[in-house]
């Protein structure tokens, strides 16, 4: 079941987006080589209770941390430990869910870590990029999730990148993960039509080689089978009376927004 959403509701989840947004502003000048995930998920957690909010990453179906730090192979998930030491070279995401007030937003990067790193690195991580931002763009009347899904596949396969399909986006609001599941790859024209009052998160996961995945024995942390790398953006987005479209997790000035200005 869907929870549509009032344009008043949809203001109510702006802080929690913006506080997403900030987390990672602020944690983009902490990933350098020699940094463990452990000490990101500790500048993550005191920056959120700091702005008045609390982590729900920490808990969440048994989750130990307060956020999904995933390097180079590992697809999403990844729990922040000391052992994980950034190098030179890698790349990371970090994936940040701040609840406040009552809402969730939900966002990821991928950064590279240091400066040196392969052109096909590269393009892993900005495809991965412009993947989940054209997305984005395609939402307007009569658009169906299976539409945002066919966007991010063509684009995958036009750069030779393939689509995880073990992992979703999803509805948000007071609840984490809500109804629908948004696929990132499709079919045009096929599955729910989108709506007014809809909020939920593009999260695409592109990998060089197999987009298969296998969860190693702590239940979460999600790797590519054949250990080649993988990137992954995500937004929350809301869909206004007007059919305007929002990304939450970006400020309203932002120039990547889509929001039509007024
Ligand atoms: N933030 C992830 C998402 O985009 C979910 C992480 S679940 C957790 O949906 F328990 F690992 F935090
Ligand atoms: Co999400
Ligand atoms: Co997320």
């Amino acid at each position: 079941m869907i929870y549509l959403k009032s344009d008043n509701d949809i203001d109510a989840m702006r802080p929690a987006g913006e506080l997403a947004y900030l987390l990672l502003e602020e944690i983009g000048p902490q990933i350098k080589p020699g940094v463990n995930t452990e000490e990101l998920n500790t500048f993550v957690h005191n920056l959120t209770l700091q702005h008045g909010g609390i982590s729900a990453p920490l808990g969440y179906k048994g989750f130990p941390k307060s956020v999904c730090i995933s390097p180079n192979a590992v697809v999403c998930h990844g729990i922040p430990s000391q052992a994980t030491i950034l190098q030179e070279g890698d790349i990371v995401n970090v994936d940040v869910t701040p609840i406040l007030g009552g809402m969730h937003g939900d966002s990821s990067r991928t950064f590279f870590v240091g400066t040196t790193h392969s052109a096909e690195v590269q393009s892993l991580v900005h495809t991965t990029k412009q993947a989940l931002m054209q997305a984005i763009a395609t939402i307007q009347p009569g658009v169906r999730l299976g539409d945002i899904g066919h966007c991010i596949q063509s684009i995958a396969e036009k750069a030779d990148l393939s689509v995880v399909k073990m992992f979703v986006g999803h509805g948000i609001g007071r609840h984490f993960h809500e109804d629908p599941m948004v696929y990132h790859h499709g079919k045009p024209n096929k599955g729910m039509l989108l709506e007014p009052g809809m909020t939920f998160t593009i999260e695409p996961m592109l990998n060089l080689g197999t987009a298969n995945c296998y969860i190693l024995e702590d239940d979460w942390t999600a790797i590519t089978k054949d250990g080649k790398w993988s990137a992954q953006f995500e937004h929350t987005l809301a869909i206004r009376s007007d059919w305007s479209v929002e990304i939450l997790t970006l400020p309203l000035s932002h120039p990547e927004q889509t929001r039509t200005q007024t």
